[in-house]
């Protein structure tokens, strides 16, 4: 778990209304679902939105050990004597605080027990062991988020979750705003930027080929990033892009005729 109060505000380019949307959610104590592939921006915006909002976050990354529990907290042993430790979601709703739950899907079905009373009408926090019913504040929102890629039928949200939260799609940013990005994030000058932006584009269209997910902003960050360094173009990208994205060499070199395609 991360724990956040960030003064500076962390830099956030939107790409639509979902900074409205966020502050809406907030306002009327409704809980939101970010959307979207892998590196395109979801964590980033809701640190963005806390830090905005002046709200302490706290992050959890979900895995599919992760446990009610682990959300809510347990009884420890500390010198001799048995004491109550909140978990993240608990210190949240007692601090009326934001607690954004990234890959929500992973998390054992428990979890899910545990946020239906909270993403209601009732906002409540039943915490078992100790028999307490915490009534959720109207600072404190629930943020969750996953990636539709990589879901399984194994791993998917329930209608009667899904149906609780507002949700957000989230995809990659359009060329302007991804150039302004990456851009901003590396320090490379936007002129630079540009080309790697077009390659993305070209790979994002890439169909038929064995994908997993197109290239993300993140990636497109460390390439500009080693490039801001001086590293030349080649290295970075198969170090940043064409590794990354695949193991399969037709694969890979299919990414580097694009790249030659577009550096010439
Ligand atoms: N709209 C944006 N404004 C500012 N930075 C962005 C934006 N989109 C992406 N980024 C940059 O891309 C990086 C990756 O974004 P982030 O970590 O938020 O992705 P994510 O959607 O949470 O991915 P994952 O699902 O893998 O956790 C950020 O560190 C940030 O530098
Ligand atoms: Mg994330």
């Amino acid at each position: 778990m991360n724990i956040a109060t960030t003064p500076k505000l962390p830099f956030y380019h939107p790409t639509g209304r979902e900074c409205d949307l966020f502050e809406a959610a907030y306002e009327n104590g409704l809980p939101l679902l970010l959307k979207g592939p892998t590196g395109c921006g979801k964590t980033r915006f809701v640190e963005h939105m806390a830090a905005r909002l002046g709200k302490p976050l706290y992050t959890v990354a979900c895995h599919d050990d992760l446990s009610a529990a682990d959300l809510i907290g347990r009884y420890l042993l500390k010198g001799g004597e048995t004491v109550w430790v909140d978990g993240p979601l608990t210190r949240a709703v007692r601090e009326g605080g934001i607690c954004y739950l990234d890959e929500v899907v992973e998390a054992r079905k428990d979890v899910t027990v545990v946020l239906h009373p909270l993403t209601d009408t009732r906002r409540t926090l039943m915490i078992d062991r100790t028999g307490e019913e915490l009534v959720a504040p109207a600072a404190f929102m629930l943020v969750a988020s996953y990636n539709p890629g990589y879901q399984s039928v194994l791993k998917r949200l329930k209608p009667s979750t899904r149906q609780r939260f507002l949700s957000i799609s989230f995809d990659f940013p359009d060329n302007e705003t991804e150039i302004a990005v990456v851009a901003s994030e590396s320090r490379l000058e936007p002129g630079r930027v540009a080309p790697l932006v077009r390659l993305a584009g070209h790979i994002r269209n890439l169909s038929g080929m064995d994908l997993e997910e197109g290239v993300s902003t993140r990636l497109l960050i460390y390439a500009a990033t080693l490039m801001a360094g001086g590293m030349g173009v080649t290295e970075a990208l198969e170090a940043a892009v064409i590794e990354p994205l695949s193991d399969e060499p037709d694969v890979q070199q299919s990414l580097r005729d694009l790249v030659s395609t577009i550096y010439g």
